[in-house]
This record gives structure tokens, sequence and C-alpha cells, in this order.
């Protein structure tokens, strides 16, 4: 499931953050993957001890915290601190798939189910970047505005074509979800959506309670940590 989440930030935040983006240091982004990795990749990205990462991934992570359609169809347990980059000057990232388990500082892993692209750049500002998902529906090519995010399951072959003219900048980052089955996050998203659509339209006050017990049930059922 490809999922187009809109305004997980608002422009003030996306002015925010670019105005120290755009003044930041930024190093090879071949540093943070394995051999294989860095065949692909031409980009840069903020350093993974930079403050600077530390502090606009905690405002990601609060903003996509915030934001109900974010959490429905992640149902995160774990969330690697968001990483940046910026391609330019013809950057890309070949096909690959992300690696499978990640370490984080406390000395956890992290399973990467789900990756995440929070788009930091006006669309109308760069040419080429888009990020290719390809998953069992075929491709899927995705360019949105600034402030979007989107959700792709971390098992689906992608790549960011190059980029021609301006910058691409964005925040990206993996959730270990608590329900591991793409399928089953996305039956769960699909009943969390109609109880919601139910609820607002004043339906039937038992029948929607009994609905809700349904999804936390199957929550039940399906989640692990
Ligand atoms: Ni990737």
């Amino acid at each position: 499931m490809l999922l187009h989440i809109e305004q997980v930030l608002d422009a003030a935040a996306i002015a925010r953050m670019r105005a120290k983006l755009d003044g930041a240091e930024w190093i090879d982004g071949r540093e943070t993957v394995g051999p294989q990795g860095a065949l692909a990749k031409r980009n840069q990205q903020l350093a993974d001890t930079s403050p600077l990462r530390a502090e606009l991934g905690r405002e990601v992570l609060a903003a996509c915290a915030r934001h109900p359609e974010f959490h429905a169809a992640t149902l995160p347990v774990k969330i690697l601190p968001p990483r940046f980059n910026r391609y330019a000057n013809g950057g890309c990232y070949g096909a690959h798939i992300d690696g499978a388990v990640m370490a984080l500082a406390d000395g956890s892993q992290l399973r990467s189910d789900i990756a995440c692209t929070v788009f930091l750049a006006d669309p109308e500002s760069y040419d080429g970047g888009e990020l290719i998902v390809d998953d069992t529906y075929g491709e899927h090519e995705v360019k949105l505005p600034a402030g979007d995010a989107v959700v792709y399951p971390a098992s689906s072959l992608h790549r960011v074509e190059p980029v021609t003219r301006g910058a691409r900048v964005a925040s990206f980052f993996w959730i270990q979800s608590l329900v591991r089955d793409e399928a089953r996050r996305r039956t769960l998203l699909q009943l969390d959506t109609a109880i919601r659509q139910l609820t607002a339209g004043g339906a039937d006050a038992p029948a929607v309670k009994q609905l809700t017990g349904v999804y936390h049930n199957l929550l039940r059922q399906w989640s692990e940590t």
C-alpha cells in the first residue's frame, strides 16, 4: 500500500526548516549505506551525528504523531530518527530495496516495515527527482507538494530519478509497525477510515461501537512488538 498523506508539515514549518537546511553542511549520502547501495546512491545527507538532524527530526516526528491518518496508516512501534537528504546536479538513487533491520541508538533494532519520505521542496522548484516505487500493482511515480508525505512498504523496489534542475530536499525514515503484514495494515486502515466516516455522518452509535470493537480485536490479534 502506497499512501499519500497530505500536509504533515505546514508552510510555516517548511519555511523554518528550509532556512536551516539550506545553510547546513551536507555530506555524501553514501556514508549511510552498504557497498551495494553506495554504487547506486548519488545524493547528499545531513551527517547522522548532526545536531540539526536531531532537531528537525524531532519536529518531523512530532508532526507525524499529530496527523491522524499517518498514525492510522503506519501504527508505529519504533521509528528510526529521520534523516534529511538533498538531490541536485543530476543526483539520483538507483533501484534498491532498503535494509530489513536497522540499529537504533539505544542498542535495539528496528525492522523496517514501512518507508516514509516527507517532501520539503516545492515540486515546481526542481526537475526530476520522482520517487518511483515498484509494488505488486506496478510502478508508481511520486513527487509531492512540500509538507506532504508518502508511506510505502520498505520491501518495495524503489529509486529516485535524477534531479536535473534545482534541488530536491526531503526527510526520510523507517517505521517498525505494530502490524508487520502489509495486507493486514491495509485492512485496519480501511476499517478505521470507514468508522471515522460513519461517526462523522452521525451513524447509529451502537453499531459504530461494535465496529470499533472489531477494529481493536483485529489489532489485538495482529499486533506484535
Ligand atoms: Ni531506499
